[in-house]
């Protein structure tokens, strides 16, 4: 009774948040570090209800052409699944599958703030579907981290860059404090969020273990694996020169070695299941230090008991031309939209890590897809903002889990990103503006429901329609009994004429065994306008609205479907072009959260009052930009560009301009009710 009390102040106040202001906004604030977030080229004028803003990519409008109706799309078809399960089925998915990757500089600094609670409750909203949630905390910024006993410039924070040391790769010195991960796991209080941390690699005679000692006293077992070595494959390139030329898998094996034996003498409380390992970040067509190389050392077997997680990072595409403009060509985002809507593209991505699977599978550890999203470099407007981003991540989270992956982490950018699963509003717009939740966050709540929470999720493509690359649809099975089918149609045609129906039919017709169809099912859908619509996206009937609207919580009535059965022919389920639906098979699959929506899960409210005069720690994504997102980058000149170089003193003269990612733990205990 009290939240809802908390939630009618909430709305009273939101009236108040929209007051005409225009405000003016830098362009592409952020452009420190490596070539993963940087300057976004275009600045737009965009109008979000009273206010006129000028800025940054996570806000700008340019949409792009849907595609043209396809031409003989076959619009019906049967999905025959087989009691007791089915050929190719995955592993059993840990429910908290699809998480989160933010760069370690993030963690900003203290000061008092409203946005955490934003930010708490987009967790939450997670967790709630899944169980719990993983985060990674990390990136090319973990390499030369160090832990210090205060920030000397003061003021609370509890990371800091050194910008006038910004080596190589542009990626600057980090110091923090232990406060770093009192704040995570102060966080985890709150939320069952599990982390996973990133060492020191950048120096390994002798490895600075100071932040695995913390990380492990402080976390303990809610510290899931600690990385050693982000993106090892780069290490010896232009840009990064972290290690001599003809650095090769052996040597980052024999360093991970090398490594396990001094930990002996770190103090770390956990010196077995602990470490994560690989993260190359190239395709395997780099036979030089390719994701198969590097198991190929006998690295895994050789530490299996230290090892925790296998990992590799990887993006489809990039548009590093265009952030750095290094001269090669700009790539189009419209020229690439198609192979955003295709399931042979996603799917063959991941069968290029289908050796690595094996091998995981093989010695009995989780493989974990460490650093991803539409495309490295900040994403692409219009794809990465835009409901295709959305469709796309749920067929690349499926497509790993299916390809016994067992995790996917999708990366935050700052600002100056189009790829964020949600963006804090602008450092002082905080008072009248709110959070813009992406695509890719709707994905998460999508996959969080396909899996459950029980961690016994088991996978299938079921190369639907004949494997038509529009129509991708899963089944996901527990304990051998089918429980749900995920559908997508990414096809786009307003004329409702590439509407699919998919039978959806449990044993009988060509499997051989007895019919066992249910009486009805339940289907909640991912809608928006169109494939290229930047807002109106609705999960089960409810949004978190469009840019600037959030406080995390959904909104709208949840909205369930209801298909009823034959008991011979089974479920007719009908995705309209440009949508996703999750059939729920059983009543046991569709859980009381479910039913109810989101409401269950909304926790906490921005409107107390308190929260703003707390002091409140933040992570500032816009600092976040240091060093990520570039997975699939193989020619790094550009990393070291000039631009991108000046571009950290600009980020600097811009610093408050930071958005908050959380968390006045203290506070939000005080004073908002925690849902139960
Ligand atoms: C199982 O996977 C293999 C290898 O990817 C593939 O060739 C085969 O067609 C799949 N079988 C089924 C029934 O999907
Ligand atoms: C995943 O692993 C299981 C168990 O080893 C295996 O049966 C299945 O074929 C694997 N799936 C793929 C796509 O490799
Ligand atoms: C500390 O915070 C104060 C007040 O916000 C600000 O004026 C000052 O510049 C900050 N100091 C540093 C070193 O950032
Ligand atoms: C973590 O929470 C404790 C207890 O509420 C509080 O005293 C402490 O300041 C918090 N630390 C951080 C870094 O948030
Ligand atoms: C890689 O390891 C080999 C064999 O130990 C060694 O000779 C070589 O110097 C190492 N190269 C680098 C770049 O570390
Ligand atoms: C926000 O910060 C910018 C840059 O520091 C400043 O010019 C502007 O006046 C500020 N706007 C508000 C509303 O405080
Ligand atoms: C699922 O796995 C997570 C992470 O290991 C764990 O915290 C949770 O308790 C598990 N859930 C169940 C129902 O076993």
């Amino acid at each position: 009774m009290a939240r809802a009390s908390v939630r009618l102040l909430a709305l009273a106040l939101l009236p108040a948040l929209a007051a005409a202001q225009t405000v003016y906004y830098p362009k592409g604030q952020v452009i420190m570090g490596g070539q993963g977030n940087s300057q976004p080229t275009t600045t737009t004028t965009a109008t979000t209800g009273a206010v006129t803003f000028t800025g940054a990519a996570a806000y700008n409008p340019t949409t792009l052409s849907a595609p043209a109706a396809p031409t003989g799309l076959t619009t019906q078809f049967t999905v025959p699944l087989f009691q007791g399960g089915m050929t190719n089925m995955s592993i059993p998915i840990p429910s908290n599958f699809m998480g989160f990757s933010i760069e370690m500089s993030v963690f900003n600094q203290y000061r008092p703030s409203l946005l955490n609670i934003p930010f708490l409750n987009l967790v939450a909203n997670v967790a709630a579907r899944a169980g719990s949630m993983q985060i990674r905390v990390g990136g090319n910024s973990q390499e030369t981290a160090e832990l210090v006993g205060s920030i000397a410039n003061g003021n609370g924070s509890i990371i800091s860059k050194d910008l006038q040391n910004v080596f190589n790769h542009n990626t600057p010195p980090i110091m923090y404090t232990a406060d770093l991960f009192y704040l995570m796991n102060n966080i985890s209080n709150l939320v069952p969020i599990a982390w996973y941390m990133g060492i020191p690699f950048f120096n390994v005679t002798p490895v600075d273990f100071n932040l695995a000692v913390h990380a492990e006293q402080i976390l303990g077992n809610r510290l899931i694996a600690l990385q050693s070595g982000n993106e090892p494959d780069l290490y010896a390139q232009g840009g990064r020169n972290h290690r001599p030329v003809g650095y090769a898998p052996q040597n980052y094996s024999d360093e991970i070695g090398s490594m396990i034996s001094q930990a002996q003498s770190s103090g770390m409380p956990r010196q077995n299941d602990i470490w994560l390992v690989g993260s190359v970040s190239t395709a395997n067509t780099d036979p030089l230090f390719s994701p198969d190389a590097v198991w190929a050392t006998g690295l895994v077997n050789t530490y299996l008991q230290q090892i925790h997680t296998m990992s590799v990072e990887r993006y489809p595409n990039n548009n590093c031309a265009a952030v750095f403009n290094t001269g090669a060509p700009i790539v189009d985002p419209q020229s690439v939209l198609g192979s955003y809507l295709s399931h042979a593209a996603t799917y063959a991505l991941q069968q290029q890590y289908a050796a690595s699977a094996g091998v995981a599978v093989g010695a009995g550890k989780p493989l974990v897809m460490f650093e991803t999203n539409t495309a490295s470099c900040n994403g692409f407007v219009g794809i990465s903002d835009a409901f295709v981003g959305a469709l796309w991540a749920v067929d690349w989270a499926m497509s790993l889990a299916a390809g016994n992956f067992s995790g996917v982490l999708f990366h935050f950018g700052g600002q100056s990103s189009f790829y964020n699963p949600f963006t804090p509003p602008p450092g002082n717009q905080t008072k009248f503006r709110q959070w813009t939740v992406g695509p890719v966050y709707y994905s998460t709540l999508v996959v969080a429901e396909a899996l459950g929470k029980n961690n016994q999720s088991q996978v299938v493509d079921l190369f639907a329609n004949g494997n038509n690359a529009l129509t991708p649809a899963w089944a996901i099975y527990e304990a051998g009994t089918p429980k749900k089918v995920l559908l997508i149609n990414y096809a786009s045609d307003p004329s409702g004429a590439s509407t699919i129906t998919a039978s959806i039919q449990i044993g009988g017709g060509s499997t051989g065994q007895a019919a066992a169809n249910p009486g009805s099912v339940r289907v909640k859908r991912l809608t928006a306008p169109s494939v290229v619509a930047k807002g109106a996206f609705t999960w089960a009937g409810q949004t978190f609205g469009n840019a600037f609207e959030s406080d995390g919580r959904p909104a709208g009535t949840p909205q369930v479907d209801t298909v009823q059965c034959d008991p011979n022919n089974g479920c007719a389920v009908q995705v309209p072009a440009g949508s996703l639906a999750l059939v729920f098979l059983t009543n046991d699959a569709f859980a009381p959260e479910d039913a109810t929506g989101s409401a269950s899960a909304a926790t906490f409210s921005t409107s107390t009052h308190a929260a703003q005069t707390l002091n409140t720690a933040t992570i500032d994504l816009a600092v976040l930009a240091t060093s990520n997102g570039h997975g699939n980058v193989n020619n790094l000149q550009y990393a070291t560009s000039p631009g991108s170089r000046s571009g950290a003193v600009a980020a600097r003269a811009v610093g408050p301009m930071l958005g908050a990612f959380v968390i006045g733990v203290a506070g939000l205990v005080l004073g908002i009710r925690r849902w139960m």
